[in-house]
């Protein structure tokens, strides 16, 4: 694996394999890598001739100065995790990413008008900077996305329409800790209790699915009432929306596939986890 910090040097090292039609993988990251992000780093190793993976803190997503300046930067690890993985691990400072300003303005549409959208003004315009500019400069063949973020992964599959991009956008499955804790970069910030007590979202999620009804607010009302059961919790949001759409839905039944997705603070670390009802 080579460690690349310049978008020309990327650019150089990635000709050949351009040059020669061969197939190019990009897992896009923040760091902290846990076994969430290998799960996608595994899966672009296999499924291509050449796995990039970029290891970012991109600050134009970031709605909330305390979230940025907390998240943790591990880069001596990151490397040491992904091993031969990866062909290329590319790690840029924020001089070089925006060097050219960001001043691009992506609209969405109804994806991004819910759930994250309003709870964290402009930060899928800063996923949309980052992510685009990422694929300009690999252009790989195929990018993968974790369904932890559920509309992040709508997002994506939206700018890519709306730029008329070649690539494939490849959702990969959750992972999750034995207490079904979805694994995330941000659990580093909680204690050890309060990561036991953050398995609870999982739990309640799955009990959720067991209520014998179809109707999405009798649903919403029971997690929002287990979950305010915790002091460590405060909930954001938690609504059932249509799998692709993204549009939130009256009944399981309104929708081909329904997703509930969830918004929690666990004191002052902000966790989002989904599930499928069907
Ligand atoms: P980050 O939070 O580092 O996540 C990088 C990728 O790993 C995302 O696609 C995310 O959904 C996936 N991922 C994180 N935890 C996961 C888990 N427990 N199971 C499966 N996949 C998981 O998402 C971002 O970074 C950024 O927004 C980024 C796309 C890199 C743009 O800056």
């Amino acid at each position: 694996m080579t460690l690349i910090k310049t978008i020309q040097e990327l650019q150089k090292a990635l000709a050949p394999a351009h040059a020669a039609g061969k197939t190019i993988g990009l897992v896009p990251t923040m760091g902290a890598l846990h076994e969430g992000h290998l799960s996608l780093i595994r899966r672009a190793h296999a499924e291509n001739d050449l796995c990039v993976v970029s290891v970012f803190v991109n600050p134009t997503q970031f709605n909330n100065a305390e979230d940025l300046q907390k998240y943790p930067r591990t880069l001596d690890a990151d490397l040491a995790l992904v091993g031969d993985l990866a062909d290329i691990v590319f790690a840029p400072s924020a001089e070089e990413v925006y060097r050219i300003p960001a001043t691009e303005h992506y609209d969405f549409g109804p994806v991004e008008q819910v759930m994250e959208g309003p709870a964290r003004p402009g930060h899928f315009n800063g996923v949309g900077i980052i992510v685009k500019r990422l694929f300009d400069w690999v252009d790989p063949t195929r990018a993968y996305f974790g369904e932890k973020d559920y509309q992040q992964v709508a997002v994506v599959k939206t700018l890519v329409r709306q730029c008329g991009l070649k690539l494939e956008i490849i959702p990969c499955p959750i992972v999750r800790e034995a207490s079904g804790l979805a694994l995330s970069s941000r659990n580093q910030r909680l204690t050890a209790d309060q990561r036991a007590t953050a398995a609870n979202i999982y739990r309640i999620l799955k009990e959720s699915r067991d209520l014998q009804t179809t109707d999405t607010q009798k649903i919403i009302a029971f997690v929002a009432r287990e979950i305010e059961k915790y002091d460590l919790f405060k909930l954001e949001y938690y609504q059932i929306v249509d799998g692709e759409t993204l549009q939130p839905i009256a009944d399981l039944t309104a929708a081909p596939t329904a997703v509930g997705c969830i918004a929690v603070w666990a004191d002052n670390v902000r966790l989002i986890d989904n599930i499928r009802y069907k």
